[in-house]
This record gives structure tokens, sequence and C-alpha cells, in this order.
């Protein structure tokens, strides 16, 4: 099969220019101005932006968590994925304290092995570091292709780890040339702060906010950044919210350590008043939580300035009957949001429409960035000869407004309803196949691949 997608203006982290893109095959095999192709499909993508196929590096579908499970699964996830321009995500396997890493590998790939549309990955989730665990690494990274691994500083009792196995766990990941991810929260602090709010009958979703103060953050990414600096691991920092956090990160900088950040579309965009609103700020209720507008424009200036080089999501959706455990106690909240689908449209309507960033620095950080940290490039996140077809067909005049009754994610109500966005993705198409096309699927389930990718950290 060929497909030509015609005099659409192409776009990736370092050209942009009016043309055409060949594919055959699952992969792209010319690109160009008016190149002379007989293909079996012609897209005309007049008036439209042509890009790489978004990666978002940081969901959580199907995830058994705080007593109930996401509400997305892998066919309902990565569907939604696909209708917001999102091609490829990686997802987050959990070790259960007490077991292996191969025992909850095998878990994760029993729940999605079969049920995605979209390409996927995996981080392993290293909640209990030990000499079990440190002879797994290297099987994990030369065998099963995952290549970085993920830690809490927070959850203590079901996720987090201490400094002592943080330090254990970056040798070990170091020397099979994988990187450590990091939730990087003081968790002692947090759960402090919780049980002092309960006691005191501090009840509602804005006791969550109040119990994660920016401290917490900042301080344990300096501390990660510290414990990185020693072991002279690659370390990234995912969902980072705040001004105090990037601050550790440009101070790792200056040391000349390589500790990347990621933050995510909603603290770019949202900010803690939504707790204001009763239960209702149930919605919003993540972890680390929303911050002030300050941070926002930090966020951004970061980005800018390539302190944070990724916007993932931290997708991790729960239906209101979900959201409503914790009613009577902000503790008992499922922690998370949904956003698969909009990460795409919503970072190009505030981000680009709004010239906060560049076209080719949206690229960097919805996927290039993140195929190159993560062990993907160059068959993912970037379009050139060679690489996989996956590539997004961008109406970047089109307005539509974000709302639960027309999004594709299993969840019964939007973070973002009413929000009014300019930039439609018209096309996703993922290695060579039209996925979605004007909201209508061309895919069957299954159709998207685990990807196995190789050691990772390479430099952005
Ligand atoms: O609130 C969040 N972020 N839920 C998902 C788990 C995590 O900490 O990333
Ligand atoms: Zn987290
Ligand atoms: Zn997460």
């Amino acid at each position: 099969m060929s497909m030509l997608i015609k005099n659409g203006r192409i776009v990736t982290a370092s050209e942009d220019f009016t043309g055409d893109l060949l594919i055959e095959g699952e992969k792209i095999t010319a690109m160009g101005t008016k190149l002379d192709a007989n293909a079996a499909e012609v897209i005309d993508a007049s008036d439209c932006l042509v890009l790489p196929g978004g990666i978002d590096p940081h969901v959580h579908l199907d995830m058994p968590f705080m007593g109930t499970f996401s509400s997305d699964n892998y066919e309902t996830g990565t569907l939604a994925a696909l209708h917001g321009g999102t091609t490829t995500v990686i997802d987050f396997v959990l070790q259960t304290q007490g077991k292996s890493l191969h025992h909850a590998l095998e878990q994760w790939r029993g729940r999605s092995d079969g049920n995605c549309f979209s390409d996927y990955s995996f981080h392993m989730a290293v909640t209990d570091f030990n000499d079990q665990t440190k002879a797994e690494i290297r099987e994990m990274v030369e065998k099963e292709g995952i290549t970085s691994f993920k830690t809490f500083m927070a959850y203590k009792g079901a996720l987090m780890i201490d400094d002592r196995q943080m330090v254990g766990l970056m040798h070990e990941v170091k020397r099979c040339g994988g990187i450590v991810t990091v939730h990087a929260t003081h968790g002692d602090m947090i759960d402090y702060l919780i049980a002092k709010h309960r006691a005191e009958g501090k009840l509602s979703p804005l006791y969550h906010y109040l119990s994660q103060p920016e401290i917490t953050e900042a301080e344990a990414s300096g501390r990660f950044a510290d414990m990185a600096y020693q072991t002279g691991a690659t370390g990234y920092i995912v969902h980072m919210t705040c001004e105090g956090a990037i601050n550790h990160v440009r101070e790792a900088a200056r040391r000349n350590q390589r500790v990347l950040a990621e933050t995510c579309i909603q603290y770019l965009l949202l900010d803690a008043s939504l707790y204001e609103k009763d239960f209702d700020g149930a919605k919003w209720v993540m972890s680390p939580p929303l911050r002030e507008k300050k941070d926002q424009e930090a966020l951004w200036a970061a980005i800018n300035q390539g302190t944070v080089l990724v916007v993932a999501t931290d997708h991790c959706p729960f239906k209101w009957e979900q959201k409503k455990l914790g009613e009577k106690d902000f503790s008992k909240i499922p922690n998370g949001h949904p956003a698969i689908e909009y990460r795409m449209e919503l970072l190009f309507s505030e981000g680009v429409v709004k010239n906060k960033i560049s076209l080719s620095k949206y690229v960097e950080v919805t996927s290039t960035n993140a195929a190159k940290i993560f062990g993907m490039y160059p068959n993912k996140g970037t379009l050139a000869p060679g690489t996989d077809a996956d590539v997004v067909i961008l109406d970047p005049a089109k307005k539509h407004t974000l709302s639960a009754r027309t999004h594709h994610m299993n969840v019964d109500y939007s973070a973002y309803e009413g929000w009014e966005v300019t930039g439609k993705c018209r096309t996703t198409i993922l290695r060579g196949k039209v996925a979605v096309d004007n909201g209508s699927v061309k895919i069957a389930k299954g159709y998207g691949k685990y990807l196995k990718r190789h050691k990772a950290g390479l430099p952005v």
C-alpha cells in the first residue's frame, strides 16, 4: 500500500516546508516538494500541518490504584489517544512490593497485549529494590526493551522506595544503560500533612492541594538530582509542576548533569483555584496538585529555555463514581485526571496559537524529545525517509469545544468542559495506515504494536 500526503506544511523539530510525504507500507519513503509519485491513496493536506505522531510518555491505563482501576483500559485509552493525534504511549508497569518485576510485567502484558489501537511501550516502576529486583534490571533492558525505570518518592506502603534503594537502583540502571524516572515529592512530609488535615476535620479536595505544598516537590526534586549526581545516573523527573522544582533541574544542569524534566498539559493550563469548588474539585485531584499562576509562567519559560523537555499528560482517569470514593475524605479520592485525547490540541491552541511556544518547540515537546529520551528515535518522533509513518494532519484554523459529550475517553466528565480550542487533529496515521479520519476509526483493536525500546537517555 502506498499513500501520498500532498501540499501540507510539513513540520519536524528541524524542518518546516510546504510539500509532500510518500508512505510505502509502514514507512515514510520520500519527503520533499512536488514529489513525482503514483500512490494508491492520495490525501490532500492543503492548509494543514503535517506533524510527527504525538508520543505521550506518561499514561496509566487499566491501572490498579487507590482501591480501583483507572477507567480507560488499553482499548479505550489508546483509541482516544489516536483521536487526539497521539500515536505512541508509554504506560507504567507497577511492581507489587515483595514480588518480581517479571511478575508485574506479565500482569500488564495480560491486560494490554492485543487490545491496543496505538503503539505502546512500558516503563517499569520499581517499588521494591532488592537483590532479586537488581538481577532483573539487565533483563528488562536487554530482553524486554524496557529501558526506563520509574520510582516513587511518595505513596508510602504501596509504591515508595527509600533513598538507599534509590541510590542502589540508580547504580544498577546506569550500569545497564537505562534511565531512572521519578515521581519526586516528599512522601513523609505529605503523609504528615494529610494526617494533620484529617485530624482537624479538613476533608474537602482543597486539603489535597494544601497537603502537597510546593516545597514537597522542590525538596524531592533536589534530593533526586543529588542522588543522580552521586551515582552518575541519567534522571528524568515526571509531571513537574512548580518553580522550585524547575530551579533544581537548572542547578543540576549547571553541574553538567543529565536530569531531564517533563511537565503535563494540566500544569500549564489549570491552576489551584479549581480546588475551591467544593467536591467538584475532585476532578482535578492529582499528584502533584495543580499550582499557582506563577508556576505556570515558570513552566512555559522552562520549556522555551529547554529545561522542561516533554509535555505529557499523566492520563489517569476515574469516573465520577470512582472519585466519589473520597466524598467524605480527600485522601481517598483516586488521584488522576483524563487528558490523553486533548494534549496535542490543547498545547497547540494554548501554546502555538497564543504564541507561547514555536511550532518546532511544539513538535519537540509532544514527540521528538520523548522519542530521543526513551530510546525510540528516529523510528518515532520525526518525519524522514526510513522512519515509521506516524503522522498527524492538523487543521490549524478549525475551532471546536471540548466536552465529555464528544470525547472518546472512558470517563463521564471533562476536566476541560467547554474549553474553546483552535486546531483539530483531522487525520492520524499510524505506521502507514489511516487510523482515525475526521472522527471515524479505520483500524481495528490490536493494530497497536508493543515497542521494545533501545537504551534510553539520548541527548536531545
Ligand atoms: O495523580 C496522579 N498523578 N495519578 C497517577 C499516579 C502518579 O502519581 O503519576
Ligand atoms: Zn506520579
Ligand atoms: Zn503518573
